[in-house]
């Protein structure tokens, strides 16, 4: 499964990309205000650090405008991956875009259905929020199995990009079920590494390594 970082905050990034598990990287206009920096200049840092797929979001409602956007974004930098909202005017959007070769991420994927209309639209990946359905009280990673289920019936080239990713459980159960990619704020990717066993372990061997002679 590959491993995107879910921010715009380029020094997480720098942090992630050192440890070497991040292969690509999520934005959207809540992470991008975060920052407090402009847009162009965040995207065009993290294409600088990490040289793999970079979402960047359009916020047009409609196709004509996503379209404009995606032009402009996809001539910043040959990594850029345009994100585009699960609406009708998206999916005419994200055609468009499949036709003239530019990825996209068809975000805010809330059921199967729309999963299904956005591989059949062309999508490059198709992002389930799993976070957001456990808030209320529907069990995200469901989603993630039946959208498995269904792209591999008719073997759909889209990518399950699992999103809206809140804690270690939802990495490992996306990994389990065969999503091709998490997508991971950084606190999570920091749960990710620690094990209190790993951390005992350490401190047994460096007590033992004091009795060495040397
Ligand atoms: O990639 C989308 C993701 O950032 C949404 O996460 O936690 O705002 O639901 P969250």
């Amino acid at each position: 499964m590959k491993i995107f970082i879910d921010t715009a905050d380029v020094k997480e990034i720098r942090e992630a990309h050192e440890m070497g598990v991040i292969d690509g990287v999520t934005t959207n206009p809540s992470l991008m205000a975060k920052t407090g920096r402009k847009h162009r200049e965040v995207i065009e840092e993290i294409v600088s650090i990490v040289d793999g797929p970079i979402s960047v979001e359009a916020v047009s409602l409609e196709a004509k405008g996503m379209m404009k956007e995606a032009h402009e974004f996809s001539g910043w930098h040959k990594n850029i991956v345009v994100k585009l909202p699960m609406t009708s005017e998206g999916l005419k959007a994200t055609k468009l875009c499949a036709q003239e070769g530019i990825p996209t991420n068809v975000t805010l994927v809330f059921s199967v259905n729309q999963a299904l209309l956005a591989a059949k639209a062309g999508a490059s990946y198709a992002s389930p929020f799993v976070g957001r359905l456990d808030d209320i009280s529907e069990t995200g990673m469901n989603l993630i199995s039946e959208i498995r289920q269904v792209y591999d019936n008719y073997g759909f080239k889209t990518q399950i990009l699992t999103a809206s990713i809140r804690h270690p459980i939802h990495v490992k159960e996306a990994a389990l079920i065969g999503s091709d990619v998490a997508t991971v704020p950084f606190n999570v990717i920091q749960q990710l590494t620690r094990h209190p066993l790993t951390d005992i372990g350490i401190q047994r061997f460096l007590e033992d390594w004091k009795k060495v002679p040397k």
